[in-house]
């Protein structure tokens, strides 16, 4: 089974509009570990324009499935990890400007400061992913520096149409045999929809998925419970074709 980490974020980016104190992550990370959530994902940003030093607080007393902490490889974020001890930390580049993650960990160009940020982490029993693009050298380094899992950024498939879309997605088949040959776990996320996740759900020994933007949205349509559960029904209705010769189309 694939696991499903929701992302809540952007619950905090309505609260964080009016800086009120509604609607909480904290009550949608139950309702989506009442859907069904594997784990539930937060990105404590530098600038906390969603989610804030308290929401992480209370998620670690409150959330009985892996809490996942994204965060930037800086000092501060780090100290913060090791005192609130998530189950794991994602290891993202931030950039003020952006509106989203844009792209994945340069792992070459940072090696030194992502070597000290998981061996602090590691001591602190804080599995380490590193969220990377579907790059060969990027996966490689990945291994070498002893990461737990790598999350491969699937944000430029989610974004291509037509003849690009499918080289997108021999990309990311090509990182999902790579990881296989490590000892690392594969996980994937970034820009997944209802609309294009069951292809990646086909990815080979993919553990698990990270999904934010999308559940949310449904999630004040439907309910968080429902737009977690259609989701999680989503992705492990077609795994189970997953080592089938039949890739459903991209
Ligand atoms: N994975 C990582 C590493 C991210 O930075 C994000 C966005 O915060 C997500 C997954 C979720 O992306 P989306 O909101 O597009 O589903």
């Amino acid at each position: 089974m694939i696991a499903l980490g929701v992302n809540i974020d952007h619950v905090a980016t309505i609260r964080q509009a009016r800086k009120t104190f509604e609607p909480d992550p904290v009550w949608a990370a139950a309702a989506a570990q009442m859907g069904g959530a594997d784990g539930i994902t937060v990105h404590l940003r530098e600038d906390r324009r969603h989610i804030q030093d308290r929401d992480l607080e209370v998620l670690r007393q409150t959330v009985t499935v892996k809490l996942n902490l994204e965060c930037a490889c800086c000092d501060e974020m780090l100290e913060i990890a090791c005192r609130t001890k998530p189950e794991q930390v994602c290891l993202v580049p931030e950039h003020r400007e952006e509106v989203t993650t844009e792209g994945g960990l340069d792992v070459r160009a940072y090696r030194d400061v992502v070597v000290d940020a998981i061996a602090r982490l590691h001591d602190n029993d804080i599995a380490v992913s590193l969220f990377v693009d579907p790059d060969p050298a990027q996966i490689e380094l990945s291994a070498e520096l002893n990461a737990d899992r790598v999350e491969i950024h699937t944000g430029m498939y989610a974004e291509a149409s037509g003849e690009n879309r499918k080289q997108q997605f021999a990309r990311l088949q090509a990182a999902a045999k790579q990881v296989a040959e490590t000892p690392m776990e594969f996980d994937a996320g970034h820009g997944l929809t209802y609309h294009n996740v069951v292809p990646v759900s086909q990815l080979f020994e993919l553990k698990e998925l990270n999904i934010g933007h999308s559940i949310v949205s449904r999630s004040i349509m439907v309910g968080m419970e429902k737009a977690v559960r259609e989701m999680k029904k989503l992705v492990n209705d077609y795994s189970l074709d997953r080592n089938n010769a039949a890739q459903l189309p991209v």
